[in-house]
């Protein structure tokens, strides 16, 4: 059997920056699947109507960036629960003519953290977290979902913070979830799963001060979500004190690997997506 060609895209303002083109043709290619993938530059103003070309089914798929994580909820047919509790969107795919938004970016943290560390027991991670903005939201979510039992939220703006632990604790109402102000001089004693997900450390961010990366127990892990560049100062700082790292491009690989599967419907091609990833990001 042949597959008929179909177009999937990502859609943001701007969109330029995406390497989800990269990750998708070299997955298509090596799958040798006929599908095409566009960048779609869509302004807010412009959203609804490119909805009618997802509806119509001209675009059978897409990933969605900034800004639209959050308005194309209102305009999908349905939500999964990761969306729905995460509240956000970043993938959307059409499920026999509805059109259902999805959320893989905490479900490709998950997925990062499971390639790199075989076997890694979620139910013993005494988890960190810096920052409780979207990305925080769908990291912490996906963490306890996947077994994460101690989870610290800590935020510049502490009102952030608890906000996120009091909606977590809602749905995850048996975990110690707690949230504090973060700052340099924090104790993360005995906590042994630090991740930042902030954009600090990105080219112009600056972030002197990580003493507080020696407060963690011996073997614990350090984790970015900044990609760019690849070994930020956090985790420099982190294999100085001989801790093990995660680094950001992990996430953002195996969040369009799920995207492709929910898309596309069968499995990726990782090795090909990933490949493609790192050259594009040298
Ligand atoms: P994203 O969707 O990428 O998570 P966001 O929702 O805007 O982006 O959240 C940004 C997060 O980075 C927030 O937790 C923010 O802290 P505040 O809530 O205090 O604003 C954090 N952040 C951004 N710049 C920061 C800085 N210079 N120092 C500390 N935290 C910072």
């Amino acid at each position: 059997m042949t597959d008929s060609k179909k177009t999937f895209g990502v859609i943001g303002d701007p969109v330029e920056h995406s390497k989800s083109p990269n990750m998708f043709l070299a997955a298509f290619e090596k799958l040798k699947l006929p599908h095409d993938y566009q960048k779609f530059h869509v302004t807010s103003k412009d959203l609804p109507e490119f909805f009618n070309r997802l509806q119509s089914g001209e675009i059978s798929g897409i990933n969605v960036t900034v800004p639209h994580k959050i308005a194309v909820m209102d305009l999908v047919d349905g939500l999964t629960p990761e969306a729905r509790a995460i509240g956000a969107v970043n993938t959307i795919y059409n499920d026999n003519g509805k059109l259902i938004g999805h959320n893989t970016d905490g479900p490709g943290f998950v997925l990062s953290v499971r390639s790199q560390f075989e076997d890694y027991d979620f139910s013993k991670a005494k988890v960190a977290v810096i920052g409780a903005g979207g990305a925080s939201r769908a990291i912490c979510y996906s963490l306890l979902k996947a077994g994460v039992n101690d989870l610290l939220i800590l935020n510049r703006t502490f009102d952030k913070a608890e906000a996120l632990q009091n909606d977590l604790q809602k749905l995850f109402d048996d975990k110690k979830i707690q949230s504090a102000t973060f700052k340099n001089d924090v104790n993360l004693s005995r906590r042994n799963f630090l991740i930042n997900t902030t954009s600090l450390g990105m080219p112009g961010q600056d972030w002197a001060g990580f003493e507080f990366i020696q407060t963690l127990s011996e073997n614990s892990i350090v984790a970015d979500i900044v990609y760019i560049p690849k070994i930020t100062p956090f985790l420099k700082e982190a294999q100085t004190q001989n801790y093990q790292t995660l680094t950001g491009d992990g996430m953002l690989l195996y969040q369009g690997v799920l995207a492709f599967e929910k898309m596309v419907g069968q499995p990726a091609d990782s090795e090909a997506m990933s490949k493609a990833l790192s050259q594009s990001l040298s």
